[in-house]
């Protein structure tokens, strides 16, 4: 069967937030201390004991937003502990993560607002802080605003001044809590509806106080349909929502979803399908959460957020800090769920995979003296080009593949269809840009890609993984084979490029329209 790419330019779907292309960095194992934060350890070059060599990687992401500290660990923190002289700050056992069991070190609380704030100035990213309601109190979350971004004279902001930051650190995005379903409080979505009615009722208040409202507020959902229903129903019976109403409280809905099948690096070709049936859930999650609006808060212009997904083995487990190997099939389900989420850019606000660095799906991996990128690392270098762009509506005609039962918590029903060509396109300043992926695990693919154009000049053409095992790893030695190789497609000049996707591999083809 011949696959075929089609990219509709008179299609446009959206400005692809360049949000989409965000990380979550939790406090869970190595991901801040150890990945990110290593004070005084003088084995790597460090800033303010930030370690370059993962700032260095994440700056050639141009990572666009950062979300802190949780995940779970939001719900059990709180932001005044991290502030001060290091040595006078109160170690505490964090709820979740086995901090302080076993050889799990307490909490130090060595990285807290402060330091976070200088690495994201460092990368030239947004912050976006998930407050504590599980256990916590409006009142904190309000100081927490009004710390990092108020501009008066208050005792907070003079603590600010005393902590080195006399500028205010303006972030915008405040999530009410982290998965308040769950670790996050264990709420049933009235009573969460109610808790972010008074959390987002004080923070918009504050909101109010600094003249430009800038805060972005972001509400817990859930990928079952019923929690998000639920909870939009229940605010909506007390509240206005949404944007444009009389006090609006919510400027996005969130979603998470983890996905895994097999082990990961052990994998029979059906879990293989099935790890990529699960990923391609992802853009049903957003369709799910993006109905639900509809139905409650219909006109409003609320995002949705995906704050955390990717692909969760077996061996990622509490005792050893959620780490995982990170391999070829990893990445190449990381790509199609970039591609569901380019191709939902009307909707979708922010995404950020879990996690930053070392935990679960990550980009970077470090040990004591090095960092190198994972090949999920490599998929976001060759994708980030769609960010800030337009995406344009792409149609993918290509052989599938039957997976049975690819069953998740809400669902164990029969047969799924992965199509094995993903792909997704955007457009800026003349230039198009297609990123495909042949998910074909053992046979290679011509793919004919056709833009509507009838004069098209090829400006570059990249592949990642052409003939790497789908189970290959990343480690400290062999990054460098999951970097990209330049490719020569075959030029039509008509708006038809022929390329060549070898199994198991992800294209970028930049091409002037
Ligand atoms: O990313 C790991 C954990 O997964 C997060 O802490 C939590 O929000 C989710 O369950």
């Amino acid at each position: 069967m011949q696959t075929e790419v089609h990219v509709a330019r008179h299609d446009p779907v959206g400005r692809i937030d360049p949000n989409v292309y965000g990380q979550l960095s939790e406090h869970l194992g190595r991901c801040i201390y150890g990945g990110i934060w290593v004070g005084d350890d003088d084995r790597v070059p460090t800033e303010d004991g930030i370690r370059m060599d993962t700032v260095e990687l994440l700056r050639d992401l141009n990572t666009p937003v950062l979300r802190w500290p949780g995940g779970c660990f939001a719900d059990d923190y709180h932001w005044t502990d991290g502030l001060g002289p290091r040595e006078a700050r109160p170690r505490r056992r964090n709820m979740w993560w086995t901090q302080g069991r076993d050889n799990v070190p307490e909490e130090s609380n060595a990285f807290g607002t402060e330091e976070f704030m200088h690495l994201c100035e460092m990368l030239g990213t947004e912050p976006y802080l998930a407050v504590n309601v599980g256990a916590g109190n409006p009142d904190e979350a309000v100081d927490w605003a009004e710390y990092c971004n108020y501009d008066g004279d208050t005792e907070l902001t003079r603590l600010r001044a005393d902590n080195g930051s006399e500028e205010p650190h303006n972030a915008t995005y405040w999530g009410i809590g982290n998965e308040n379903w769950g670790c996050g409080g264990r709420f049933s979505p009235e009573e969460y509806a109610e808790q972010f009615r008074r959390y987002a009722n004080y923070l918009r208040g504050f909101d109010r106080v600094m003249a430009d409202e800038s805060l972005e507020l972001v509400a817990c959902g859930h990928i079952t349909d019923s929690w998000n229903r639920r909870f939009l129903e229940h605010l909506a019976e007390c509240v206005s929502i949404g944007q444009g109403t009389v006090y609006n409280l919510m400027d996005h809905l969130s979603v998470h979803r983890y996905h895994h099948a097999g082990s990961d690096t052990e994998f029979t070709d059906d879990q293989y399908y099935r790890l990529l049936a699960r990923a391609q859930q992802v853009g049903e999650d957003v369709d799910r959460a993006a109905e639900a609006l509809e139905l409650f808060a219909p006109g409003t212009d609320i995002g949705i957020i995906v704050d955390e997904w990717g692909v969760w083995h077996p061996e990622a487990v509490f005792d050893n800090g959620l780490e995982q190997a990170n391999t070829v099939r990893d990445a190449l389900s990381a790509a199609s769920v970039l591609d569901d989420l380019n191709e939902r850019a009307d909707v979708v606000t922010m995404a950020n995979i879990a996690q930053t660095v070392n935990v679960l799906q990550c980009l970077v991996q470090t040990d004591e003296d090095s960092a190198w990128p994972t090949p999920t690392y490599q998929v976001f270098d060759l994708y980030k080009r769609h960010m800030g762009a337009t995406a344009l509506r792409t149609v993918v005609d290509s052989e599938v593949r039957a997976v049975k039962s690819i069953g998740n918590e809400f669902s164990t029903d029969g047969e799924h269809e992965v199509p094995l060509v993903t792909a997704s396109a955007s457009e800026r300043d003349g230039r198009v840009y297609v990123t495909l992926s042949n998910l074909h695990r053992d046979d290679a693919r011509e793919v004919t890609v056709t833009v509507e154009s009838d004069d098209v000049k090829l400006d570059d053409a990249q592949a990642l993984f052409g003939g790497l095992p789908a189970d290959l790893y990343s480690t400290e030695t062999n990054a460098e084979r999951f970097t990209p190789e330049r490719i020569e497609p075959e030029n039509h000049g008509d708006g038809t490029v022929v390329v060549d996707a070898p199994a198991g591999s992800t294209l970028g083809l930049s091409l002037q329209v």
